[in-house]
């Protein structure tokens, strides 16, 4: 007999079905608690609240474990390359080396975007983040391929739609950036693969030529893969729920590219580096600022600090501080905004208030100090996160349409005004 749960509510008694996971994780499915019993629950935050089963991404946020597929992050990050990852969220397995070609085939064949898209980027002011340039640039691909806007796609017209914004992501990405610096856009060039393509066509200008330098491309390869998926976040439940309603892939990750750029999801990574360049310019030390964080009254957080489920440490923040070590190293940078950051990070994981609340740094402390290095600007590093979360926002989409689950729409508790008559305005 499978295992329930045991509700009382007033003098009734409701068994309500336990639901577990391949690694033991546990839910109570409360699926049928309003027609049972017509309460509902309030979890704000979702803090408690399965969206849904899910086989994409495992993490253990108090053992610091991520996997994706299985796949321990940290033999992917060391030795896979980012199209490889990236198939292997969206169709469960890591490619053959057949699967592999043609997928990367695929990819490169479509990156080039339809001359009509270089309108509207054009008619951005110069001053615009690019991240909203990016989020509008998604949706608007659909308006190209309004065939992805149909209802029941063939599983290669889904195949296509897939290719084509892993290809295009990477070329709207740098053109946004080449826009707002008011540079002439850089081509695709297919002799590059997808790391070194997307550096040329940031960094190459008409003047002279470039060659991607393999230390960077391998320092992106790895952001690219920790970054590329996260299960049940602010912004893969956000291309979930839009997508839920049948609304298309193109329209559906655009909602993920917004639901990213806040700082308390990942825009936090150029967060974080406006942050230390401001406590750096004020030259007063750090204790000043650790006091602001602990301060209730003051809505200043330490950026790149905290995370909502991993409570010991991020292991992704790990791999990416070595990585930023390396690259820092073989590069000869010395950057003062990276002594402010170490002497943080020293301060906060030996302060009681942070290690008491189990805030240590995330992900995006480190990859914001990483980006700097590569030579990244820094209003594009969210842009980065973007393209690495991809694959992610895509798997999760694939996912939950092929498990026809319904429309999301929760309930609420309402709290306004009852109801009350209407009186004209002379009266009011
Ligand atoms: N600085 C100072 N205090 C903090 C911070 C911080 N960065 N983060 C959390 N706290 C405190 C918070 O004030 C609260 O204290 P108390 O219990 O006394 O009221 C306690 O820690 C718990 O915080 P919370 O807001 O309830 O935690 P949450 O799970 O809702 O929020 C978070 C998680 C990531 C939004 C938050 O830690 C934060 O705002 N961090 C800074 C922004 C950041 O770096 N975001 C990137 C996350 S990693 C990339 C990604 O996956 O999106």
């Amino acid at each position: 007999m499978s295992e329930t749960v045991k509700l009382s509510i007033e003098d009734k008694t409701y068994e309500l079905p336990v639901i577990e996971g391949s690694e033991n994780e546990k839910a109570i499915d409360i699926s049928k608690l309003r027609s049972q019993t017509g309460y509902i629950t309030i979890d704000t935050g979702f803090k408690n609240t399965g969206s849904t089963t899910s086989g994409i991404t495992f993490l253990d946020g108090e053992k610091g474990i991520l996997r994706y597929r299985g796949y321990p992050i940290e033999q992917l990050a060391e030795k896979a390359n980012f199209l490889e990852v990236s198939y292997l969220l969206i169709y469960g397995d890591l490619p053959t080396k057949i699967e592999y070609e043609a997928f990367k085939e695929n990819i490169t064949n479509h990156t080039l975007i339809h001359e009509d898209m270089r309108i509207f980027l054009d008619a951005y002011p110069t001053k615009a983040h690019p991240m909203g340039i990016l989020s509008a640039a998604v949706c608007t691909l659909s308006t190209f391929y309004p065939e992805s806007q149909k209802q029941n796609r063939s599983v290669e017209a889904i195949d296509l739609t897939i290719q084509r914004l892993l290809a295009k992501l990477p070329t709207l990405a740098a053109w946004a950036y080449k826009n707002s610096i008011g540079h002439p856009v850089n081509y695709p060039k297919n002799k590059y693969n997808y790391c070194e393509n997307f550096l040329q066509m940031m960094f190459a200008m008409p003047a002279f030529e470039y060659e991607p330098d393999p230390v960077i491309v391998d320092a992106l390869n790895k952001l690219l893969i920790l970054h590329a998926d996260h299960e049940q976040n602010c912004s893969a439940s956000t291309v979930r729920i839009v997508g839920s309603s049948q609304a298309n892939l193109y329209a559906s990750i655009s909602s993920g590219v917004s639901a990213l750029w806040g700082p308390l999801h990942g825009g936090a990574n150029q967060a974080v580096i406006g942050m230390l360049e401001k406590i750096m310019n004020d030259g007063g030390g750090l204790s000043k600022w650790i006091n602001k964080a602990k301060d209730k009254n003051d809505s200043f957080r330490l950026m790149g600090f905290g995370h909502r489920v991993y409570k010991n440490f991020d292991p992704r923040a790990k791999i990416i501080k070595k990585a930023a070590d390396d690259v820092l190293e073989k590069l000869g940078i010395v950057d003062p905004v990276l002594d402010i950051a170490k002497e943080l990070e020293e301060v906060v994981l030996n302060d009681e208030y942070f290690q008491s609340r189990g805030l240590y740094p995330n992900v995006d402390f480190y990859s914001g100090i990483i980006y700097r290095a590569l030579g990244i600007p820094t209003e594009m590093f969210t842009v980065m996160f973007a393209m690495g979360r991809l694959p992610g926002w895509i798997a999760q989409w694939k996912e939950m349409m092929e498990d026809n689950q319904p429309i999301g729409r929760p309930r609420q508790i309402y709290t306004g005004e009852t109801e009350r008559n209407y009186t004209s305005i002379e009266q009011r």
